[in-house]
Parts: C-alpha cells; structure tokens; sequence
C-alpha cells in the first residue's frame, strides 16, 4: 500500500539527536540542535520550573480539556512579555492562542495565512532555521528568500536585504527573527531595522516574527524591540513564540501564536485561529503552560526566573567569548572575531559541510551541515577539544 512513498531523509537538526545517543566515543560532543546545556552538560531543570511544578502537583487539579485557544492565564502573561506595554491590554488587539511549542505557532499561523491570504508567497531570510521552509511548504506555500548573510564579511547583507524586501509584491508574507537569528546569530541594527520596517510597511508586507530566545540576546526587553516596535507602529503581523528554551521546558511543547490585529478583525482573527487549532489537535496541553503561567504570574518567581534565564545568557557569552580566545590562540592566522558579534545561542562558524563531517567521524564533534553550532553545547570541559578538532578540520 505504502510502498510508492519516498524514504525519508531524517531531519536535518533533529537527526542528530538520535546519532549522537548512538555515538560510543566517551569525547563526543553535540552542539547541533539547540537545545542549552549547563557546564555539566545537563539540561537543567530550572528551580523557578521546579517550585512551581511542586505548588502545581499539590493542588491536584483536574484535567479537563483546556480552551482551543489554551489557558487564559497563560496566553496574558504571554501577551505581556511579549508586548509589555506597546499594546493596552484591555483594548483586545492582540488574539493570542497557546500553541504546542514554537513549531506548533508557526503551523497554526501558517494554516491561518493561507486560509486568509491564498495567493500570497512567503519570503524567509537566506539562511534560516531549515523547518520554516518545511512548514509554510507544507501550509502550501510557494517559499523564497531574501538575503540576509553576507559570506565574504560574516555579517548582516543591509543593502541586499532593503533591496529585495523593497520589491516584494503586496501582501508577501516575511519571516522575521527579533532576536538571536537562527542559524547565524547576526541581527540587524536598529536603525536597519528601522528603514527594513518603513520599506515592509510600503509593501503592505504580512509580517510573521518568530521569537524563540527571547532573553538569549541581549534581555528579555531589548529582544522583544521589534515585537514592540511593529506594534507601536499599528501593524498587524503575527508573533510565534516558544519556552522551550528560556524555561527549559522542551519536551513540554508550550509555545503560543499572537496577531497583533488592531481592534477591528480580532473577532475573526481569534475565531480562524481556534478553528484551525480544532482541525489540527483540538486544544492544547496544560502542564507545560501552566508551569510558566504560575511562574510568570508570581512576582517573586517571575524575578526568580529573569535570575536563572541571565545565568543561561552569562554562561553562553563566556563561552562564545572563549571559543572565539581559544580559536584565536590556536590558529592565529585566521580571524574569529565575527563570531563574537553574534548573539544568542548559535554560532555561524562558516565551516563547510565536508569539514562538519569530518568533525563529527574524525572527532565526534556534531554540528549542522551550515556549520551551525549550538555554543550552549560547549563547556569547560569539552572545550579544547572542539578548539582542536575545529583546528584540524579548518
Ligand atoms: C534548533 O534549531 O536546533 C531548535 O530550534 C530545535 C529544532 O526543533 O530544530
């Protein structure tokens, strides 16, 4: 019956997980998919998570269905880190679901889009994180790309990315990353921000910002600027976003879609997008979101928690920064310091596919074929030798 079907290929992030299990070499090391490791190389179970997972246990609450939309006590404090207070949240103009993590919003949002905007085609940056792609295709759109890494100076193409975004047809729909860009780490200014905005706006582009480390930057406001920024602005576009990473609460799957709206579609806008949470999986898990609802909500947990989410941060810039050392030490002839202007949890090395796959059989080194590395993979421990075995590969 099934026999016609393509093999698939395996993700090419997600595959990783289950080679590297696989690896018996005691040295490994993953810093392919994103996941934050601490210097042990554990993922940690925040203590915010943790109280507030014993205070939730103790109270023993039922388990009916949650909402199609999910738990209103989550979905505002979503609202609020999200938006703070470029919007007021007592005049409805943002619709917000709780969606099953950060890929869940983008396909609710994804389905949304092509039931309101049929016609229109999607623009994602040049790199992006690979499942954009595989989700607006699989919503059925036709996806292209704007130009966004330079290879030649490491850095953000301004002049590329203005140009193309100035040609797009009316209602394009482009993906954005407010922060901590995936794979490259490299944001834009400001100010390039600024004219990408006035030119997106001229198009009449639909605006679809995907935040997923929000606080992995450079804080938990100063990520969130764009979000704040189209809203302020009057715009309406759509937000995904995720806890997978900030909470450290992966396999929980707690993520939520926002369209900023205005007030006049937000009837129509939240009714489309619990529709389309009905036709996918109905409503969605409550553990997860009730965990940062509780701790989001409690001022003294909530302080807790931008505690633990700055040590995640610390801890990821002092490895950058001695990657970068270390690299520097060891192949004095190259220049690293692009990688120290990227943010977040990613670095784009520029190693090519072939030295990626020598990293991983010769020195049992994982990263993605892009030469994406997860530097929250990197601890004292393991990292002289991924200086050494990018040495030998470079
Ligand atoms: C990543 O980019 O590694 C993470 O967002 C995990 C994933 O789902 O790909």
């Amino acid at each position: 019956m099934f026999e016609h079907l393509p093999l698939y290929a395996g993700d090419p992030i997600l595959g990783l997980i289950g080679e590297f299990a696989e690896d018996p070499r005691p040295n490994k090391v993953n810093l392919g998919v994103g996941i934050y490791y601490d210097e042990l190389g554990r993922v940690p179970l925040l203590p915010s998570v943790q109280q507030a997972e014993e205070l939730l246990v103790g109270e023993h609450q039922p388990r009916s269905y949650l909402p199609m939309e999910g738990s209103p006590a989550y979905r505002r404090v979503v609202e609020q880190l999200l938006f703070a207070d470029s919007v007021d949240a007592s005049r409805n103009s943002v619709a917000i679901i709780q969606t099953v993590g950060g890929s869940g919003a983008l396909k609710v949002g994804a389905d949304f889009l092509k039931t309101a905007w049929s016609d229109s085609q999607v623009w994602v940056s040049d790199p992006t994180w690979d499942n954009h792609l595989g989700i607006f295709q699989g919503a059925g759109f036709t996806v292209n790309r704007y130009p966004y890494f330079e290879p030649a100076a490491k850095q953000f193409d301004f002049e590329g990315a203005l140009q193309a975004l100035g040609a797009l047809p009316a209602k394009a729909i482009v993906l954005l990353h407010p922060c901590c860009h995936n794979p490259t780490g490299i944001q834009p200014e400001r100010e390039h921000w600024v004219k990408m905005l006035d030119v997106l706006q001229a198009r009449d582009a639909i605006l679809f910002l995907d935040i997923a480390y929000q606080g992995f930057g450079k804080g938990l406001d100063e990520d969130a600027w764009l979000i704040r920024e189209c809203a302020r602005r009057g715009l309406t576009f759509l937000v995904s976003s995720s806890f997978s990473k900030t909470f450290s609460l992966y396999g929980e799957r707690v993520g939520a879609l926002s369209v900023h709206t205005g007030r006049d579609s937000h009837a129509q806008v939240f009714g489309q997008l619990k529709l389309h949470v009905r036709r996918n999986y109905s409503s969605p898990p409550m553990f997860g979101a009730s965990i940062v609802a509780r701790v989001l909500g409690d001022p003294a947990l909530n302080q807790q928690w931008q505690g633990e989410l700055a040590q995640m941060r610390d801890r990821i810039t002092a490895m950058r920064a001695a990657l970068v050392e270390g690299l520097t030490k060891r192949l004095p002839e190259q220049d690293f310091a692009f990688l120290a202007h990227q943010e977040g949890m990613f670095a784009y090395t520029g190693l090519s596919a072939p030295q990626v796959r020598a990293l991983k059989a010769e020195h049992a080194v994982y990263a993605v074929e892009t030469g994406r590395i997860c530097i929250a993979g990197l601890s004292p421990s393991n990292l002289d030798h991924v200086i050494e075995a990018f040495a030998a590969v470079m």
